[in-house]
């Protein structure tokens, strides 16, 4: 009899490949009328932390969806190592886990059962071991106190670490954060920013970054993109991005703040 689905993916857990590859080729999502992503071509390299930036509706989570094989593309195809990312099969060979925009959490759990879920459920490690790998993760994002709440009774900030946590627990082979840094504070913001590429460093995971972020960005990015009403404006180093010619591109990285713009004039009078 053949291996069962549950037992190849336990294996390839257990022996990752950590040499992942994506590449985003001529994509393009719409809703009904609305056209959210438009012809994005992109290429990431194994290992690679890349960040996706652009204004709040540009359409990064969308996309970020995309590469995470929660939604097809209606145009133009995103490759994992060369396999569709829509297919449920891809997934059972490359592990990847998504650090959603809102946590995602299962809220009945409590902070400990939301990250021993992952490894119970594949049956990676003995009880024992699972609980050392916890708390261990658990300590590395200080949330060591936290162990035995649930979601619930835990501020925006520690919701977002107890989702990093989790995904740190399905020893991926590639990760994507949706915007890890919002809701935090400067400093636990760049505490999560060497976690993200400590996590690479260590593992060699192709990590891809949808953020708003700028340090986070400069810090840790390989390549940025930036995406603007669903098209792609440019793709560089961190270095290079900040001397992009292109005026939308600088709009975005260094937004001038002008208390005296028509817009508020009726504010004013009202
Ligand atoms: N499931 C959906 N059905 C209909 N429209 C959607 C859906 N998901 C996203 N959209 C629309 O697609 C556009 C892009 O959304 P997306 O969530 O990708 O934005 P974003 O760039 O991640 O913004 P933010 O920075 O605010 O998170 C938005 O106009 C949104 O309303
Ligand atoms: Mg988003």
């Amino acid at each position: 009899m053949g291996e069962s689905k549950q037992a190849r993916l336990r294996r390839n857990i257990l022996h990752r490949d950590t040499d992942v590859r994506i590449d985003i080729e001529s994509v393009s999502v719409s809703f009904g009328e609305q056209s959210v992503v438009r012809d994005i071509n992109i290429a990431i390299e194994p290992g690679e932390i890349f960040v996706i930036m652009g204004a709040s509706g540009a359409g990064k989570s969308v996309l970020l969806k995309c590469i995470a094989g929660l939604l097809k593309p209606n145009l133009g195809i995103v490759k994992i190592n060369g396999m569709d990312a829509s297919e449920r099969e891809t997934h059972h060979e490359i592990n990847s886990t998504l650090v959603f925009q809102a946590g995602a959490l299962f809220n009945s759990l409590t902070v400990f059962d939301n990250l021993a879920f992952f490894p119970r459920e594949h049956k990676l490690y003995k009880e024992s071991e699972i609980k050392e790998k916890v708390l261990e993760t658990l300590r590395i994002l200080s949330l060591d106190h936290a162990a035995y709440k649930i979601p619930a009774e835990l501020s925006g900030g520690m919701r977002k670490r107890v989702a990093i946590a989790r995904a740190l627990m399905c020893e991926a082979d590639m990760i994507m954060y949706d915007e890890p840094t919002s809701e935090l504070d400067p400093i636990m913001a760049s505490t999560i920013s060497e976690i993200i590429a400590n996590v690479r460093n260590q593992f060699g995971l192709t990590s891809v970054v949808v953020s708003h972020d700028r340090d986070l960005a400069y810090g840790i990015a390989d390549r940025v993109a930036i995406i603007h009403k669903g098209e792609l404006l440019a793709v560089d180093s961190p270095e290079n991005i900040q001397k992009d010619p292109n005026p939308l591109v600088q709009d975005f990285l260094n937004p001038t703040i002008n208390i005296d713009d028509p817009r508020f004039k009726k504010l004013e009078t009202t």
